[in-house]
């Protein structure tokens, strides 16, 4: 079976620098948008024109850097947002307008303090309204994840005959179980009319820690496109990560799925995000933490020196990282310690390393992690005992 292509909208600039102290200026998010679209990213959503004269003049600017990706821009569904996003985009090569409404029970009363009906009709408006400055407009349900199926289908088949061609079903709280927003996606595709004319988009919070399990869930059951952040940043506890679903994808063929992202440069988009935002990355992050491709426990270091697959599933530099590192602790063992040692230049006979492995223990007991320092110091010892 011929494996399908999973569009990734990178929503880091528009969702990822809503995160309080994340905020960037035009230079700063002119180089992460150049990368992106070097990264192989399909959409970059720019910003939300209307918010502040700064978004404006951003979104334009990235408009006219892109080369690559689409450049999409956020409205609400009114006209003023839809004329100025379209004012903001005018430049781009491939512009895209992404408008919506609330949909769940919660978002018409306590938002809009109206009903289903209403929210349809102006869902129609925006969406006709957009499509009359550009031909791509992606239509998104906020709080699609608490948003009942049956009115759902409705809003998404009266946005695809006024036009839309990508449909967004965020799980805006992140409330969804992996199971529960799967079946959305499979319910939508089988009960909306026209909705092969369409591509359901995926866009998860990780208020539960499951924004990369829903999206992936979402693809399975036939979305088109994952829209997510660098380092998984975002609102409250953050977006789906853009690094953690390129590597599922990569990692599970079975999946038939893929993505147009040079893996290779993960590591390095993600130090460019962390460090212009000034957001460090928990060291265990998956795929690009400091830890994730680093052994400290003794049988772990085994097995990694022994064959690399025993404890890992990635290969480092399928993500930028140079080599696996092998971390020494109070809890590794001779193999780690022998290994290390060659690495600075010392081959250690079987005497030498069990002489080297009880001053390895005395230091290790005291500290968080050995360095070289500590083991040249260790080699010092040994040459003394020699001598
Ligand atoms: O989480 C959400 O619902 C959003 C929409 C504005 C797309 O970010
Ligand atoms: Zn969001």
């Amino acid at each position: 079976m011929n494996s399908e292509k999973i569009e990734i909208f990178d929503t880091t600039l528009r969702d990822g620098e809503q995160v309080p102290g994340c905020k960037l200026n035009t230079e700063q998010k002119l180089i992460i948008a150049e990368r992106l679209d070097k990264l192989g990213i399909d959409v970059i959503e720019a910003g939300f024109p209307v918010s502040s004269p700064g978004d404006f003049h951003s979104v334009s600017e990235i408009s006219k850097l892109v080369k690559n990706a689409k450049v999409c821009g956020l409205t609400r569904a009114n006209k003023k947002d839809i004329e100025i996003a379209a004012e903001a985009l005018k430049y781009a090569k491939r512009p895209r307008i992404h408008t919506g409404i609330g949909t769940s029970d919660s978002h018409i009363k306590y938002k809009f303090n109206s009903t289903r009906e209403d929210i349809i009709e102006r869902a129609i408006d925006a969406v006709k309204y957009a499509k009359s400055f550009v031909e791509d407009v992606e239509f998104y349900a906020e709080d699609a994840g608490r948003t009942d199926n049956e009115f759902l289908a409705r809003v998404c088949e009266a946005v695809i005959k006024a036009g839309a061609t990508v449909l967004n079903i965020p799980d805006t709280t992140g409330y969804c179980l992996p199971e529960e927003y799967g079946q959305k996606i499979k319910y939508l595709k089988e009960n909306v009319r026209g909705i092969e004319k369409a591509i359901l988009s995926c866009h998860c919070h990780n208020d539960l820690g499951l924004a990369t399990a829903n999206s992936i869930a979402g693809a399975i059951n036939g979305a088109r496109q994952i829209e997510c952040t660098i380092n998984g940043l975002g609102e409250r506890a953050g977006n789906t990560a853009l690094e953690e679903v390129v590597m599922i994808l990569r990692q599970h063929k079975d999946l038939n799925l893929h993505t147009n992202v040079n893996s290779k440069m993960l590591n390095t988009m993600s130090s460019l995000v962390s460090d212009l935002m000034g957001m460090p990355v928990q060291p265990n992050k998956a795929i690009i933490g400091a830890n994730a491709f680093a052994h400290s426990s003794g049988i772990h270091q085994d097995g990694v020196i022994k064959n690399r697959e025993t404890y890992e599933i990635m290969n480092p530099e399928d993500v930028g990282v140079n080599e696996s590192s092998i971390i020494l602790t109070a809890r590794s063992g001779r193999s780690a310690l022998a290994y290390r040692f060659k690495h600075i230049g010392f081959d250690v006979t079987k005497n030498e390393l069990d002489f080297l492995y009880g001053e390895f223990l005395k230091v290790a007991d005291g500290k968080k992690e050995v360095d070289n320092d500590d083991l040249t110091l260790m080699m010092t010892a040994l040459t003394r005992k020699i001598s």
